[in-house]
């Protein structure tokens, strides 16, 4: 059995790069791993953290328990026909290396999902999504060891109940399961989905129409980069804050007095309205208070310039959250996993 190293510093494990230490840590590199490290957390009584990339999860305080890094890898095909081809990627994967080797295939479905930061373990908890396409939509099923029963359980697109930016695992199964792989059905004679204002103004403008698989991916990675900071560059955890759904009535009343509000069709009485426009309204694209900041092209990303504090970060979230509300009556939600200790 592998022993958890103690008191290490997660900054080195987090892209917000924050300093917070965990009590233990582990690598995990296999489900008999997996098995032995909840034994050794169970005897002494000791919360689990499960982090993958650890780009969407900010550790607020020195954490009393046992993080576990899920570095499980591998992809395996386990059907294929002329049309689909199905694959099994072990969670501890990078996101984005699937993604284009998927492209370079010329399997289609997670194209507009390129670049995003994270493992393959982690894209079902928060039903990742950008540019017009959410996990949900290639995912099948996955597998799952469940900490109640020991078992390795495998739950189906349905169980999985994913939302906007939300899933069973952010939910009634936070802290309760872990993922140990995830199945993905792909298209081999898929029509990319380039509908999103960015992506189609992109296209327009290179003078591409009916684009294939690598050109929307090309573009995604171009849309995605000239907004969105690279974590290896400057340290975030992208979207700070959900885009939150309002109701018609209220989104009626904004618009009032906000004549470019932007909004996306979300229920028969509900709206999306994007959280980085209210912010950038409210004045905060490009603050910056020590090192703690808002990304100057993109409001919804909280940045850390080099030293920033959890404390700090938290601050400034918090002030955010506040000045949103008294200016529109809107309540932000985090997107990031924000773990208070
Ligand atoms: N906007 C502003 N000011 C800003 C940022 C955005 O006015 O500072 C406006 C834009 O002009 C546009 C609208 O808000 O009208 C939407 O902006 P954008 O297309 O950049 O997307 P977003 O709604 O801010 C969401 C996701 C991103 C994803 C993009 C593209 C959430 C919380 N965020 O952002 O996901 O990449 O759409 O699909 O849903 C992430 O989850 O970490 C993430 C980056």
């Amino acid at each position: 059995m592998k022993t958890p190293r103690e008191m290490i510093d997660l900054r080195d494990y987090t892209t917000m790069r924050v300093s917070a230490k965990a009590k233990y840590f582990i690598e995990i590199n296999s489900l008999a791993d997996l098995k032995d490290a909840v034994q050794f957390a169970r005897k002494r009584k000791l919360k689990i953290q499960v982090i993958g990339a650890g780009s969407n999860t900010i550790f607020f305080k020195d954490f009393e328990g046992l993080v576990l890094r899920i570095q499980l890898k591998g992809i395996e095909i386990v059907d294929e026909d002329e049309s689909q081809i199905k694959l099994k990627v072990a969670a501890g994967e990078d996101w984005n290396e699937l993604v284009m080797y998927c492209v370079d295939n010329n399997w289609g479905g997670i194209e507009n999902l390129a670049l995003i930061p994270g493992t393959v373990g982690a894209a079902p908890v928060q039903n990742i999504g950008a540019y017009g396409v959410e996990l949900e939509d290639v995912f099948t099923e996955l597998e799952a060891f469940m900490l109640a029963t020991d078992s390795v359980e495998v739950m189906s697109n349905r169980l999985c109940n994913f939302r906007y930016r939300a899933s069973i695992f952010k939910h009634e199964l936070k802290d309760k399961a872990i993922i140990l792989n995830v199945t993905l059905t792909l298209q081999k004679n898929h029509v990319p989905d380039s509908s999103y204002d960015d992506l189609h103004a992109y296209l327009k403008a290179m003078g591409i129409k009916n684009p294939g698989i690598k050109q929307v991916c090309d573009a995604v990675v171009a849309v995605r980069s000239s907004k969105l900071p690279d974590p290896n560059e400057l340290s975030n955890t992208g979207s700070f804050f959900q885009n939150p759904i309002i109701s018609v009535s209220l989104y009626n009343q904004l618009k009032q007095k906000y004549h470019d509000m932007p909004s996306y069709p979300f229920s028969n009485f509900q709206l999306k309205v994007p959280a980085g426009w209210l912010i950038e309204k409210a004045g905060w694209k490009g603050f910056r208070d020590g090192d703690a900041g808002v990304y100057p092209k993109q409001a919804l990303i909280i940045v850390n310039y080099g030293h920033a504090t959890a404390a700090q970060i938290l601050k400034l979230s918090k002030n955010i959250q506040i000045d949103v509300y008294e200016k529109f009556g809107i309540t932000l939600t985090p997107e990031v996993n924000l773990i208070e200790g």
